[in-house]
């Protein structure tokens, strides 16, 4: 048996006891008795609301619809919440520490076979291996459940009419329901062999994606049924290098070019892999920001260009230095390689007078500026800023995405540049491929066309913001040593840990413990052994909320005594 296990069902135990008698308080208040009696305890105060989409977001992360279910060979041990008025309050005030079974405590929740996690979408990863609660959490259960050393829970003494006290149970019930959840799905656990457990339930801060309930798949199905209908031959052909035609010029006009100054990729990816073929030899220097995409890099290698990093600032690249190695000659480049909105690893966006400098150097130095945008439709905070491409269309190759705004199984990517370097660049395609694929351009034509996107884009940037807000939140409270600038939009956030932290030691660590993301060095050609970067959009705000506790138990485990 677990300790930590036991420990976590012995407090899950004590707070529903509590919530228990609280919900009985109100069940009497209800019944019209003048008489406020105070429940068990005192001092917390008036439960916050709920933030929007917590408790509707579907766990859908691989790992955690992975995890396991409680055991359905022992429905004695399982226990569902059927509410006071079904059970009375209970007699014992005080619970009798970890069970090792839901009826020895004379709880006032019926033993039933345990409800599937996946059914009743709770906090299932939330109480964790590590025996921590919810009590600083955002969300409805940070307000009710008490951790060791906190209050216990109180009806508010606000509470005057009796709307207000049904709704107050209503989220007592709620909360009861989720710890229920939280309790069986530990009863579950014990029953795993123990090698299961941890990497069946692992929250993934790696995977720079969104998860399914943030992806409009209705609207998908729709759109996949009118592309076959309206287009058929269009949409099952092998079609044309360039893209399907009615999506090239649907994104020429959002860029207002000429359509011959669009191709539309299997991905951005793909894109960005043809641009560099066409423009980059081997041994000619290319210019990079540090971190960077590490798939650029890759790229970049592979190709046998001079990668030249320059530091990257909390406004985008540092122009200056950039100036000085150009000016000293030092850097001779073709390309530089930008991501211009809420970068990826660092989620840092390049200022108005950076991209006016950085066009400057291209003009004065001769190179092309390759900006790579696959996060612009994803600002959740401040003023979007124009793209460089608008200030100077001759020398800006752009790319742009809709794996981040519709989803990445589509592998819709285009590029926007000189139509001559456009054709150079089909050709490449052409070769390479015949031909992208005419049947998810017609999907994504159809999805853009509807509106269907600028809905799909509003719901993204919303859960963006959320999670983004939860990341921030959670690593304050959980590891205040970690250093990170807040993205205004985009997917991921960067951390910096204290000097000689070895984030290599830490992700082993963190892999231990069920929670992964991706080392700094993977975005560098040297340093940053203690950064990393966190990718939120895969993860729900309760996913978020037990990752962060689970990193930082994993940080606490590699300190040295
Ligand atoms: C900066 C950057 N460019 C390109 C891509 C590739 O995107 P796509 O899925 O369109 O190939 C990504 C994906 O993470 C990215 O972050």
């Amino acid at each position: 048996m677990d300790p930590e296990i036991l420990g976590t069902l012995g407090e899950l135990e004590r707070k529903l006891a509590e919530l228990e008698r609280t919900i009985a308080t109100l069940e009497r208040m209800e019944g019209g008795s003048e008489h406020r009696e105070p429940p068990a305890g005192d001092g917390a105060g008036e439960p916050a609301a709920e933030p929007a989409g917590a408790s509707g977001s579907r766990l859908v992360d691989e790992s955690v619809t992975g995890a396991p279910a409680p055991p359905a060979d022992e429905p004695t041990r399982g226990r569902a919440y059927t509410g006071p008025a079904a059970s009375g309050p209970p007699t014992s005030a005080a619970p009798s520490g970890p069970p090792t079974s839901a009826a020895a405590h004379g709880q006032a929740y019926t033993a039933t076979p345990a409800p599937a996690p996946a059914a009743t979408p709770g906090p299932t990863t939330s109480a964790g291996t590590h025996g921590r609660t919810y009590a600083a959490a955002p969300g409805p259960a940070a307000s009710f459940a008490s951790a060791p050393g906190q209050p216990p829970i109180t009806v508010p003494a606000t509470i005057a009419e009796p709307g207000e006290l049904i709704r107050f149970r209503d989220r007592l019930e709620r909360t009861a329901r989720e710890l229920t959840n939280d309790y069986n799905e530990l009863l579950g656990r014990l029953s795993q062999p123990p090698a299961a457990s941890p990497a069946a339930a692992t929250i993934s801060f790696a995977r720079g994606a969104p998860s399914l309930d943030i992806i409009d798949v209705q609207g998908l199905r729709d759109a996949a049924v009118r592309a076959l209908e309206s287009d058929p031959a269009g949409a099952t052909a092998y079609g044309t290098s360039v893209g399907y035609p009615r999506l090239r010029s649907w994104i020429a006009d959002r860029h207002g070019v000429e359509p011959e100054r669009v191709l539309v990729t299997n991905g951005s990816m793909q894109a960005d892999a043809f641009l560099f073929q066409h423009l980059v030899h081997p041994g000619e220097d290319v210019v990079v920001e540090s971190p960077t995409y590490d798939r650029t890099l890759l790229s970049l290698r592979e190709r046998g260009a001079r990668v030249h990093a320059i530091a990257l600032e909390q406004d985008g690249i540092d122009t200056r230095v950039l100036a000085r190695e150009l000016s000293a000659g030092r850097i001779l480049p073709r390309l530089a390689h930008i991501i211009p909105n809420f970068q990826n690893p660092a989620g840092y966006t390049l200022s108005l007078a950076k991209r006016e400098d950085l066009l400057a150097l291209a003009t004065d130095y001769q190179f092309v500026v390759f900006e790579d945008d696959p996060y612009v439709a994803l600002r959740f905070r401040g003023e979007s800023l124009p793209t460089m491409l608008s200030f100077d269309p001759e020398r800006v190759v752009y790319a742009s995405s809709f794996s981040k705004t519709v989803c990445p199984g589509v592998r819709v990517g285009y590029l926007v540049g000189p139509a001559a370097l456009i054709e150079a660049v089909a050709n490449l395609a052409r070769d390479t491929y015949i031909s992208p694929s005419m049947i998810a351009q017609a999907i994504v034509y159809e999805f853009c066309a509807s509106g269907a996107i600028e809905r799909s884009i509003e719901t993204v940037r919303r859960a963006l913001q959320e999670r983004a807000d939860t990341l921030a939140y959670a690593l304050r409270r959980e590891l205040p040593e970690a250093r990170f600038q807040e993205p205004d939009g985009g997917y991921f956030m960067w951390v910096t840990l204290p000097q000689g932290t070895d984030v290599t030691a830490l992700s082993h660590a963190a892999s231990e413990l069920g929670v992964s993301f991706v080392k700094g060095t993977d975005f560098l050609l040297e340093g940053g052994e203690n950064t990393l970067r966190l990718a939120f959009a895969g993860v729900t705000p309760k996913q978020i909320d037990e990752g962060i506790r689970r990193l930082a138990a994993a940080y606490r485990s590699i300190q040295r005594p």
